[in-house]
């Protein structure tokens, strides 16, 4: 395998076991400024984060008026010390509340802001974290990547707007794949070159050395989850190529045509198709509907969402071969 590629991979496995790296206001502001109408007299929390070090609350705190946000609530996991990243060195944790600024200088300042004590560690699944939760409209933060089908499961059963940091992943788990294809959750705008830099406190950092920044750790195949509405939902894809046989096979175990490239999808196929992972960056659900989904060898009629032709292995396959993962979809518009 080549270096590069190596040293990808091992950031993605490391990434997936690691829960310590705190996102960049950049990332934060380049996100959300396509979600500012969402937010008028919202009462928005910042879960799983290191409150006044964190860039959400910086970017929450500083954009409170011009967002008209209601209150902003953040908590801190295993730590009551406001101004460092959480060494996880307290069994109690402490939360933040702000409900704007005072005294006319647009600044959050430390007396405007309300430290508030839990009796536990500050974990999301706690019940003193429950009942903030219950309170506020919409959650915003990177969660614990290891957690991240607890925690969407947990804003999912409160019924809770959000928009947060994942990894992709994460789409093929069952039950975020599920949310997906009942348009309960989709892709934000995401991280440039589908890559995040995360401001580092402890791991080590397998960029390359192009793409190694000081302090920080690269990693791979970040986005953004959310349910709120965006505009990129309601845009169709452009798309120029007409269905021939030749052009698109067949899969041996499903009756789908296979598509590598989003940007191939026949404009005049009414049949289904197999498209990769990274479709969803573009999915509008005007335009198409998603069937299923084929990742792994075991079937799942839940999940992948269309007959089997098979025999053993459930992964998409061309003349014995396997392809990558697959997202079964069809035109809605044909
Ligand atoms: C990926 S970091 C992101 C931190 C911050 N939201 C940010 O992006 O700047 C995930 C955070 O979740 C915290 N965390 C880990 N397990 C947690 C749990 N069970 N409950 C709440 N927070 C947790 C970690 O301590 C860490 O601060």
């Amino acid at each position: 395998m080549a270096k590069k590629q190596q040293n990808a991979n091992l950031t993605l496995a490391k990434a997936n076991k690691k829960d310590e790296f705190y996102t960049q206001l950049t990332d934060i502001e380049r996100e959300l400024r396509h979600y500012r109408h969402h937010f008028k007299d919202k009462v928005v929390l910042c879960n799983c984060d290191d409150p006044f070090v964190s860039n959400f609350f910086k970017y929450f705190g500083l954009n409170f008026d011009k967002l008209g946000l209601k209150k902003l609530i953040t908590t801190c996991y295993k730590s009551k010390r406001m101004d460092i990243f959480s060494q996880h060195d307290s069994e109690q944790a402490i939360y933040l509340e702000y409900t704007g600024d005072k005294n006319g200088n647009s600044i959050p300042d430390p007396e405007e802001i309300g430290i508030k004590h839990f009796k536990g560690d500050g974990d999301f699944r706690s019940q003193e974290c429950i009942e903030l939760l219950k309170e506020v409209d919409i959650v915003v933060t990177n969660p614990p990547f290891s957690l991240f089908r607890e925690y969407v499961a947990q804003l999912v059963e409160y019924d809770k707007k959000f928009v947060i940091v994942g990894h992709q992943n994460a789409i093929t788990y069952k039950e975020i794949f599920k949310l997906i294809k009942e348009n309960k959750l989709w892709l934000g705008f995401g991280f440039t070159g589908g890559a995040g830099h995360f401001i580092n406190t402890q791991y080590e950092d397998y960029a390359t050395a192009g793409n190694h920044k000081e302090g920080m750790i690269r990693v791979s195949g970040v986005h953004w989850f959310t349910n709120l509405d965006i505009n990129k939902r309601h845009e169709d894809i452009l798309l120029y190529k007409t269905y021939s046989p030749e052009d698109y096979p067949t899969y041996d175990n499903y009756e789908a045509i296979e598509i590598s490239k989003t940007k191939d999808i026949p404009i005049n196929y009414r049949g289904i198709m197999g498209v990769p992972i990274t479709f969803l960056d573009k999915y509008n659900p005007e335009q198409f509907e998603i069937l299923g989904l084929a990742a792994s060898a075991g079937y799942n009629e839940e999940i992948v969402g269309i007959p089997f032709l098979g025999k053993k292995d459930a992964r998409p396959l061309i003349m014995g071969k396997n392809t990558y993962a697959r997202i079964f979809i069809q035109h809605k518009k044909i």
